[in-house]
């Protein structure tokens, strides 16, 4: 260890110290172009970005614009940049966003809304199901009063990546941004998986954001393209947006070999996110047949999209020193790549392009016998 990991057949990982092929269920971001969407990227047209120029990245702007329903888009480096973005627009020094205390721009953004801009970040419990509960937002909003900061954004997230991959549904998006805007506030969707949430309730994604003043979307995740997110909203709110992403040096130039990969996930890879969901809701009922594993998924084993969560509890295989870490090393001798959430005992697998139903048989016996271990 570490064991030298090298691409081969592009969804395939390779541990050349053991001569193993490994079935990497880590997360969505690694999967791996497919030679159509390489294709794709080697023929775009392509000009200088920072002038406006860039054919490929435009039409990505709008197609995504588009699908969530809003004036413009602006491409970015990353879904942390299109969150860091966002924010840095919405609000000043010394504002405040509101924010679940599970949000990934809480929890793994690197402080950058606070350090970068300056943003006070306050955290409400999330709920099972990704929510925050409306009357803890109403009463967390600041009245006018020197002492306190100014109650600027409210930061929503859906799919919620750290609840189990919960889908939201609209009412309460709807309902968060009637509260939020009663207050003069404005609210941001981190929406890294929100065609993972529109497929998975049905529902066109701009039935998701058509209340938020908003949203980013990645395109690196369960899309599958190798780099990039939209952050999307009015055409004044993208225009300083657009300032914003400058300064924080994401201004790129020929972007369009890398936005051309997007708009072939936009047009190729959205309908399919719900064989992912197939693959993730039986991966988490494998899960749920072995003993010392439980689904931690809001609705039992009912995984919702592509994120199944599960409880490694070693004691009741007569095994306590069997934990999420000791695990996860059991299951890559076996050739599963898994990441273990470390104290909480908790680990997570995510289903995407690269996994195959096979895969998921394979990777339920890898935990069983993992689990069977002496
Ligand atoms: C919900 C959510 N938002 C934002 C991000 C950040 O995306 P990136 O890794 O592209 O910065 C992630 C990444 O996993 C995520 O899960």
């Amino acid at each position: 260890m570490p064991a030298i990991l090298q691409n081969v057949n592009n969804n395939q990982w390779f541990d050349k110290e053991m001569q193993m092929e490994f079935i990497d269920l880590r997360s969505d971001t690694v999967t791996l172009p497919t030679d159509e969407m390489r294709q794709a990227m080697a023929n775009a047209t392509v000009g200088d970005d920072v002038y406006g120029e860039d054919p490929t990245v435009n039409r990505l702007q709008e197609m995504m614009a588009e699908l969530v329903g809003m004036e413009a888009g602006l491409f970015v480096a990353s879904g942390t940049m299109g969150n860091v973005v966002a924010v840095l627009t919405h609000a000043g020094r010394g504002d405040e966003m509101l924010l679940g205390d599970l949000a990934h721009t809480f929890l793994y953004e690197g402080g950058a809304a606070a350090g970068l801009g300056g943003v006070h970040p306050h955290i409400l419990p999330n709920e099972d199901d990704g929510t925050i509960d409306l009357d803890g937002i109403e009463r967390a909003i600041r009245p006018e009063n020197v002492h306190f900061p100014t109650s600027r954004l409210l930061c929503l997230e859906d799919t919620h990546n750290r609840c189990g991959g919960a889908a939201i549904g609209p009412e309460y998006l709807d309902a968060a941004a009637r509260l939020a805007h009663s207050h003069g506030m404005a609210v941001h969707l981190d929406g890294a998986r929100l065609f993972n949430a529109s497929v998975a309730l049905g529902i066109p994604a701009a039935q998701l954001t058509r209340s938020m003043d908003s949203v980013m979307i990645c395109l690196s995740k369960g899309l599958g393209a190798p780099v990039g997110s939209v952050l999307c909203g009015t055409r004044s709110f993208i225009d300083r947006a657009l300032r914003v992403r400058k300064v924080l040096g994401g201004g790129m130039r020929q972007a369009g070999i890398i936005a051309a990969a997007g708009v072939y996930a936009l047009e190729k890879n959205i309908d399919r996110l719900k064989e992912d969901h197939a693959n993730a809701a039986r991966l988490a009922e494998g899960i749920d047949s072995i003993p010392g594993l439980r689904c931690t998924s809001h609705d039992g084993s009912k995984v919702p999209t592509n994120l199944v969560y599960f409880a490694v509890d070693g004691a009741t295989v007569g095994d306590p020193s069997l934990n999420a870490d000791v695990l996860s090393l059991r299951l890559r001798k076996r050739g599963v790549l898994a990441n273990s959430l470390g104290s909480s005992n908790q680990m997570r697998m995510v289903t995407h392009i690269g996994i195959s139903s096979a895969d998921i048989e394979q990777s339920i016996a890898a935990l069983r016998s993992a689990m069977e271990e002496t």
